[in-house]
């Protein structure tokens, strides 16, 4: 079956980190769309234990921008979305942290649907405590990472994964 005929699977291969945006708005129902896919992700005992905080002001943009090397793309960005978990919620911390990358895979490929750019920061994480005081959330929700999003200044972007065959270590 061609990709293309296949929704989910053409996200899954379409979709490609996006670092550069437009200064177009990102619209409050897309962003909400986005968030919306994230949260149907799976989670352990469906206990759902990521949190979102949503960033569009230019001045929080600037100091979470000091806080990672990839400062032009947390400026740029038309919003952010820091992803975290929820210690609350939470009944098995690395099951947690699997169901939240599920959850910002969710909200990648939803982007990518919506025709908007996003990308997963990481690196970020190195600074997690400082990000939570910028933003003046309380030390139960741990940051996992954040979601730059925007509208596309490009779309050529090219990515490559390893073939199939060096990833299977056994068939049986
Ligand atoms: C856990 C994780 C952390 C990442 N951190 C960063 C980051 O800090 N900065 C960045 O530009 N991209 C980051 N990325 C994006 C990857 O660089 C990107 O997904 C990878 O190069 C494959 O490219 P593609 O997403 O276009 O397929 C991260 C991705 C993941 C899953």
């Amino acid at each position: 079956m061609e990709s293309s005929d296949n929704p989910v699977l053409e996200a899954i291969y379409a979709r490609r980190s996006v670092r550069t945006y437009t200064d177009e708005p990102v619209a409050d129902e897309l962003l909400y769309e986005v968030l919306r896919a994230g949260s149907w992700a799976p989670s352990g005992l469906n206990n759902q234990p990521w949190r979102f905080a949503i960033v569009r002001d230019p001045s929080v943009k600037d100091e979470l921008a000091g806080l990672t090397r990839y400062a032009k793309i947390v400026r740029s960005a038309n919003v952010l979305v820091a992803v975290f978990l929820d210690e609350d919620s939470s009944y098995d911390v690395e099951k947690d942290r699997q169901g939240i990358g599920a959850c910002i895979q969710n909200m990648l490929l939803a982007a990518h649907s919506l025709g908007l750019g996003a990308v997963w920061l990481g690196e970020i994480l190195k600074n997690r405590d400082k990000v939570r005081e910028v933003l003046e959330l309380s030390p139960g929700l741990d940051l996992m990472a954040v979601v730059a999003l925007g509208h596309r200044a490009r779309t050529d972007q090219t990515s490559s994964r390893r073939e199939l065959g060096e990833l299977i270590v056994k068939e049986c």
